[in-house]
């Protein structure tokens, strides 16, 4: 069975919507750190949590703690600047997630183009390698994605799932099926799968099917959950769902 990594972003948005121009107060809350820790102690084998540039909800020093205390794994989820880079190589997560970042957008859209930035992708996959984390490149499940993946010996892609969670009716099926042959496209090149984006505990099961499947990464819905059954039931109600457990 797949495992449940869980993404605390939005716990660290709902933390700056209130004290982002205090964010010493002794009153700031809630604490993606621990957060994470309920998540570990309710299933997930793993904290994701992304530093975007515009720092709109995890801060630099939410990602130094989360390194120092999670016992499970960092994945850090990150774009390719090089101030990020950085931040990145002194960190020294478990993990790390390539991902898409535009100011403009709501969250990630779209996969990573890395087929049109082998070279710029090269070098940081490379240095984040030779820092010791293992890098997974965040894409839609198209052969020539896929294949640049290969070619840049990342460890794994994560497929988007953002397209499949969106769509409704047969469109779903489509995007399922795509997501599906990507995935045995992705094992047949040497590379390992995660998927993520947009998954809920409704359209969670089908993406089960993905050939090779070992990580699930997921946040919004969880943290939306968590507000009525509180965090420990929310991870255990995926926990359950993505691993049987
Ligand atoms: N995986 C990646 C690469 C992402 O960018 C995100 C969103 O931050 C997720 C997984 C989690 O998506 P969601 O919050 O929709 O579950």
């Amino acid at each position: 069975m797949p495992s449940l990594g869980v993404n605390i972003d939005h716990v660290a948005t709902l933390r700056q919507a209130r004290y982002r121009e205090t964010p010493e107060s002794p009153n700031a809350e809630p604490d993606p750190v621990a957060a994470a820790l309920v998540a570990e102690k309710a299933g997930a084998v793993g904290i994701t949590a992304h530093l975007r540039e515009d720092r709109r909800h995890i801060q630099d020093r939410d990602i130094f703690e989360l390194r120092e205390r999670i016992t499970t794994k960092l994945n850090l989820e990150m774009g390719l600047s090089d101030d990020i880079v950085q931040i990145a190589l002194r960190v020294k997560p478990h993990d790390v997630c390539l991902v898409p970042e535009n100011r403009q957008e709501v969250t990630t859209e779209g996969g990573l183009d890395c087929a049109g930035q082998i070279g710029r992708l090269r070098v940081v996959v490379t240095r984040l390698q030779d820092a010791g984390a293992r890098v997974s490149l965040f894409i839609d499940p198209e052969e020539h994605q896929l294949r640049a993946a290969a070619e840049l010996r990342a460890e794994f892609v994560e497929l988007h799932t953002g397209a499949y969670a969106n769509a409704l009716g047969a469109d779903r099926e489509r995007e399922l099926e795509k997501l599906c042959q990507g995935a045995q496209l992705a094992l047949d090149l040497g590379l390992r799968v995660n998927a993520g984006h947009g998954l809920n505990y409704e359209n969670t099961a089908a993406i089960l099917a993905l050939p090779g499947l070992e990580e699930l990464n997921i946040g919004h819905s969880i943290i939306s959950r968590a507000v009525s059954v509180g965090l420990h039931q929310a991870v255990r109600e995926m926990c359950r769902l993505v691993c049987g457990e």
